[in-house]
């Protein structure tokens, strides 16, 4: 039978990932791997794609996205950031991912260089090879906040180095990073001439009471940024796909590009409801902060006495990002724990920091975190003693 090679930067790109492509789980399998929010839907938001649906959105939509969605958009960007954003700096996009992809493969060339500060969400990063790209890991300090000093060292030791991607809150850490470190780094990518790619899905999700400091909201990122967000965790929107990016004037054409001939178009209907949302109540995003919020402090609770586990307490998004001290690879400690009936993920995925530590998201009710982190805790302790490898 003939054989095809897929294209060399798929499979260099599939190498070097570590993001699952492990199918479903056995059954009885405790999920909290994914990042996928057990809430449904506001009622208004899925009222309005139904509302839609019957209304005949079923035609290609306009070329540049909804000009009602376009213009909720900016709005909300105003109401929060006291920004005037420009409709046409807007692209709507396949969920936060394609937004990521557009603004990613819009502006690198092979060879360029994306900096990573680590450990963070790990499709920057196969995005980055897909294209052609290199990624450069840049350590973050102990506590897993940013380290201008570092970018600054990383950026001149790789003159290729084009963009930066700042994501806060964190996924996998949970920070939330401070207005003084954000506009220390500011100032580095100005000093270095970076494009900066601010991907700030979980800003809804801040879990204790302290101030989120938004990209949009430091006058040093403007001229420079790409803001990219998704409606997939704000609003328990993972399976519907919608995203977008504000960029800074003139950037957005070659994003707008790349995302309508990846992705193509965004479902009509769907960007309706993406209007319903954004200009809609609040109400039940709040409820589910609230709920996470409680549920940190749950594992918290659940993490109390387990020797030789430990964390940063997140203050943002929905992940625990546990260091374990077992001779065993966070690889090796996600499938024993795996075969111990708990989905969770391993830290290496996230970049080179990450490894000796496993990710839970909890993003599944309390009663799957209780049990989840029981076993997540005896597979770590059985790893420690050695009985386990
Ligand atoms: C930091 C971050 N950005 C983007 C995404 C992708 O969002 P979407 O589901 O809208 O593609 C995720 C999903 O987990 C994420 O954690």
């Amino acid at each position: 039978m003939a054989t095809f090679e897929p294209a060399r930067l798929v499979s260099d790109m599939m190498k070097q990932s570590e993001r699952p492509v492990i199918g479903p789980s056995p059954a009885g399998t405790i999920g909290l791997g994914a990042g996928d929010p057990d809430f449904r839907t506001p009622a208004h938001v899925r009222q309005a794609m139904i509302d839609a649906v019957n209304e005949g959105y079923s035609n290609y939509p306009p070329m540049t996205g909804d000009p009602d969605l376009l213009q909720a958009l900016a709005d909300y960007l105003e109401r929060r950031y006291e920004v005037d954003w420009n409709t046409s700096d807007i692209t709507i996009t396949n969920g936060g991912s394609g937004a990521l992809y557009a603004s990613l493969a819009g502006y690198l060339n092979p060879g360029d260089a994306v900096l990573l500060p680590e450990p963070t969400y790990s499709q920057y990063a196969d995005i980055t090879r897909l294209v052609g790209a290199e990624v450069i890991w840049v350590k973050q300090t102990a506590d897993w906040h940013l380290d201008p000093d570092a970018i600054r060292a990383a950026a001149v030791a790789n003159p290729r180095a084009k963009i930066l991607v700042i994501n806060n809150p964190n996924n996998p850490t949970g920070v939330v990073y401070g207005r003084a470190e954000l506009e220390a780094t500011a100032a580095v990518a100005e000093e270095c001439n970076l494009l900066v790619l601010a991907d700030e899905v979980y800003d809804h999700l801040i879990l204790d009471d302290i101030e989120f400091t938004s990209t949009m909201d430091i006058e040093g990122f403007q001229g420079r940024l790409i803001y990219c967000n998704s409606f997939s965790k704000t609003f328990a929107m993972t399976g519907w796909r919608l995203g977008w990016v504000a960029a800074s004037p003139g950037l957005t054409p070659p994003i707008a590009r790349v995302s309508r001939t990846s992705g193509g178009w965004v479902n009509w209907a769907l960007q309706r409801a993406g209007i319903a949302a954004m200009n809609g109540p609040m109400e039940e995003t709040e409820a589910m902060r609230v709920e996470y919020a409680a549920r940190r402090d749950l594992i918290e609770e659940l993490l109390d006495g387990a020797e030789g586990v430990s964390w940063t307490r997140p203050q943002g998004a929905f992940y625990a990002f546990f260091k374990y001290d077992a001779p065993v690879t966070s690889r090796r400690m996600s499938a024993l724990l795996r075969e111990r009936g708990v989905a969770l993920r391993s830290g290496s995925e996230y970049g080179p920091s990450g490894e000796g530590y496993i990710r839970l998201a909890f993003a599944a009710d309390r009663a799957a975190i209780t049990e989840g982190m029981l076993r997540m805790r005896s597979t770590m302790a059985e790893a420690r003693e050695g009985k386990i490898s």
